[in-house]
């Protein structure tokens, strides 16, 4: 692994990016992000890779990405943190606003485009309570730059603008956006609830979940910014999942 570059201009925003780290290749951004994050004078740090040996997704998947492609990244949180079904609803947000277009969010953290899932966010607790954010973002992959079972799932946005991402500006504006939604939370939940409400697929609609490898089926009726997602079951009474324990089945 090189030493990253120091990026000091042009990607900063107040808290989110107030040092931005750029590597040319490390395992997972998520891993070197957690380095820092055992000082808390790293708040707000942001770690970018144009390629990882070992990205990492949600339910122990792996993250796969060819160099230069996407945009990979880690935020480092050591201090204000939301709690955490508040910070995941605010990232889905965060990453589906800057995504732009017409993104949105398949809960909890999926960012879809025309159907398909463009990004994803890896949330991961440490023992000292910091957080970091994992993001990817498919953006220069053509159809056949997935394997073929992900294929009719995945997307990029290149495919779906049918042009070429500027990733400078969407790193810009996905720091920024992040910062933002942060700052929001800080005052109240309501404005990212509100938001989520906008951009979400599921809401008002019928969603199979497997949660803890159990599967409950029913009408999603909202979301709980402590407990997570507002099932009306199939078999009756109401239920609250949180997003760590969670996956809509497909
Ligand atoms: C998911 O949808 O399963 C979450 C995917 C998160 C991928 C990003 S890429 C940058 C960061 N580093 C990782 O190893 N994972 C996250």
């Amino acid at each position: 692994m090189l030493d990253p570059d120091e990026i000091t201009a042009g990607l900063r925003t107040k808290r989110v990016g107030s040092r931005v780290l750029v590597y040319d290749s490390t395992s997972s951004t998520n891993d070197a992000a957690a380095e820092y994050a055992r000082n808390k004078q790293n708040d707000g740090l942001v770690i970018f890779a144009e390629q990882q040996t070992a990205g990492r997704g949600r339910a122990g998947n792996k993250w796969l990405s060819t160099r230069a492609d996407s945009i990979l990244c880690s935020i480092v949180l050591t201090e204000n943190i939301p709690p955490t079904e508040l910070l995941s609803l605010l990232c889905a947000v965060a990453v589906a606003e800057a995504v732009g277009i017409s993104a949105r969010i398949k809960w909890p953290n999926d960012i879809m485009l025309g159907g398909r899932k463009v990004a994803g966010i890896l949330l991961e607790s440490k023992p000292n309570g910091a957080c970091i954010i994992g993001i990817g973002i498919n953006c220069h992959q053509s159809k056949d730059s997935f394997a073929a079972e992900l294929q009719p799932i995945a997307t990029s946005i290149d495919i779906e603008t049918n042009s070429v991402t500027d990733r400078i500006s969407l790193a810009r504006r996905l720091l920024t956006s992040i910062d933002h939604w942060l700052e929001l939370a800080a005052e109240s939940g309501e404005k990212v609830m509100d938001q989520w409400r906008n951009l979400s697929i599921q809401l008002g609609h019928r969603v199979r979940l497997i949660y803890s490898g159990r599967q409950f089926a029913g009408n999603c009726i909202g979301v709980d910014p402590e407990k997570g997602l507002i099932l009306q079951l199939d078999t009756g009474g109401i239920r609250m999942f949180d997003a760590a324990h969670s996956t809509i089945a497909r």
